[in-house]
């Protein structure tokens, strides 16, 4: 009877467990700011199908793309309070968390092109930008590439005096306030998701951005001239809320640990072909005419910012720039 009972009282534990796990996986809230079809929106999708197919259904990431869930300015508070798990912010909003250090990629020219990008975001330098987040509550997994960023407004622009006067929309970094007060430009520090609209109304004349951002956020309705100077690199850092994971067991850590390789891997991979369709598309809409420098007009725009890099070599740190500068020749 005793074993009987032991047994009955066994399998009803084991159903109710069944149940229970089937019907609550853990889950991620993964918010973040743009559209679906970008370089992040998709990555994020990506991850997401990953980690459901992997963790037979045990792990659920739930992507809030748009600014759904929280807006810049909200959500790196969010993910510290863990009402939300996970974010992928542009390095460019880590100074208000305090640490400026991530502000060294909006630097003006300071990588060439994604291949120089990678020897800091994929090697040691890397990781020890990540390290610095820790005390923030916050663990880094990864970065993933948008691509170089383009100026535009309603005249056109090609030399820094074509900027002189004009009130743009930036992110909020310091070291992208001093790049556009070196062009004599006003700068405003916004929400990704109040751009648009400051565009349409005046707020703003202009902004820079990727051109899958400027695209998918319909930015060539408003602006008529885009100056592809590709002046600057936006991409992300991908980060987790640090309680909530080493919280988790090991066993799921590791399903995460490895779609976020695959995620990682996939972002990269279509950044630039994305970035690339989304000018095409502009170009064929017909609203936006796409102004390309010569080297020389490009060589001028890079002389004009050249002294936000010994601005801000004391905020982001000069050893910090150093290695770049070395890293990237
Ligand atoms: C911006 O605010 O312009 C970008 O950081 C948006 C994004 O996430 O690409």
């Amino acid at each position: 009877i005793r074993r009987s009972f032991l047994a009955a009282s066994a399998l009803s534990l084991l159903c109710a467990a069944l149940p229970a796990a089937a019907q609550s996986p853990v889950v991620i809230k993964f918010s973040h700011v743009v559209a679906k079809d970008t370089p992040k929106g998709l990555a994020a999708d990506y991850f997401a199908d990953l980690v459901a197919k992997r963790s037979g259904g045990k792990l659920k990431v739930e992507v809030y793309p748009n600014s759904q869930l929280y807006k810049d300015g909200e959500e790196m508070e969010a993910l510290q309070l863990g009402s939300v798990q996970m974010l992928a912010p542009s390095l460019a909003k880590f100074g208000p968390l305090g640490v400026p250090d991530f502000e060294a990629f909006d630097l003006p020219f300071i990588f060439d092109d994604y291949a120089e990008l990678h020897k800091v975001t994929q090697g040691p330098i890397g990781k020890a930008l990540f390290r610095k987040l820790e005390p923030k509550g916050i663990v880094g997994l990864a970065y993933w590439d948008n691509a170089f960023k383009d100026f535009s407004a309603n005249k056109p622009l090609k030399t820094p005096a074509d900027f002189k006067g004009l009130k743009m929309r930036i992110q909020s970094s310091k070291v992208l306030d001093s790049q556009m007060r070196a062009l004599g430009v006003n700068p405003q520090v916004m929400a990704f998701s109040e751009v648009y609209q400051a565009l349409s109304t005046g707020v703003v004349d202009g902004t820079e951005n990727p051109p899958s951002n400027f695209y998918t956020q319909k930015m060539h309705e408003v602006q008529k001239f885009m100056l592809r100077s590709q002046h600057g690199y936006l991409g992300y850092a991908v980060i987790v809320n640090k309680k909530f994971w080493d919280g988790l067991p090991a066993d799921q850590r590791k399903i995460l640990d490895e779609a976020m390789v695959e995620a990682t891997k996939y972002a990269n991979d279509i950044a630039k072909k994305k970035n690339d369709e989304d000018v095409e598309a502009v170009r064929k809409s017909g609203k936006t005419t796409i102004i390309v420098p010569t080297a020389a007009e490009r060589l001028e725009l890079k002389k004009a910012m050249a002294k936000v890099h010994k601005e801000h070599a004391g905020r982001i740190g000069a050893e910090l720039l150093q290695s770049i500068y070395k890293e990237t020749g």
